[in-house]
């Protein structure tokens, strides 16, 4: 049965739980270096939420650059084995401030959690950092076959914990992921830059922002 009184949470996991967003630039930057290919904050801006293929189409394009599906694949399985190392050394310390204390009172008020992510590493992150147990469903980078902007993910995250789209409020780091959510007609909570996600229904620099007052507002918001 479709709940119509409760609104459900879903989350992205990179730049919004955790600061992986730095150690997926990191690794890119490192990639494209190695290609002799510039690659600079503002791109990787546009590569935030996307699949870890389309990524590395991307970088090639602004490079100019074409190869073999060969040095194709080992360069994404490269690419991820840096950014795995940067990830194992995580622990629940990286938790970004005020993600707990939202997590905390969403659960303790019977808010139904999910996460929605691009990434095929999600798992693997939240039990870094001891986050897996927060979240009823997992929907990631495995079980999506089309990319942010669309909702694909954030639809099955929905699906799963039987809402409907427009009950369900997304919070995100990226433009695609703000699209996908508008897309499928949810709140859209924008973490980070306002510049940057101006599309979003709200922004906030960090979830240190958002108190118990801030949730009880996005929870009575009408799209
Ligand atoms: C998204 C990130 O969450 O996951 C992207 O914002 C990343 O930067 C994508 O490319 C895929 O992640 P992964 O861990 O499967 O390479
Ligand atoms: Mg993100």
């Amino acid at each position: 049965m479709k709940s119509e009184f409760k609104k459900a949470f879903i989350f992205d996991l990179d730049g919004v739980i955790v600061d992986t967003a730095k150690y997926h630039f990191l690794a890119w930057k490192n990639l494209a270096e190695s290609l002799d290919i510039l690659f600079s904050e503002e791109e990787n801006e546009q590569l935030k939420g996307v699949s870890r293929v389309k990524s590395l189409e991307k970088i090639l394009k602004w490079g100019n650059k074409t190869i073999s599906e060969e040095k194709f694949n080992n360069l994404m399985t490269k690419k991820n084995e840096e950014y795995l190392s940067y990830v194992d050394a995580m622990s629940k310390e990286d938790i970004l401030p005020g993600v707990l204390e939202t997590l905390n009172y969403l659960k303790e008020n019977d808010y139904p959690i999910a996460l929605g992510s691009a990434s095929k590493n999600a798992r693997r992150i939240l039990n870094k950092v001891e986050l897996y147990s927060y979240f009823e469903y997992i929907v990631d980078g495995n079980e999506v076959s089309k990319a942010k902007p669309d909702p694909e993910v954030f639809l099955k995250g929905c699906e799963l914990l039987a809402v409907e789209p427009q009950h369900s409020i997304v919070f995100e780091d990226s433009q695609a992921g703000i699209q996908a959510a508008n897309n499928a007609h949810m709140t859209s909570v924008g973490i980070g830059d306002e510049s940057v996600l101006s599309e979003a229904d709200f922004n906030f620099k960090s979830f240190s922002e958002i108190s118990e007052d801030v949730l009880k507002t996005l929870i009575n918001f009408k799209k």
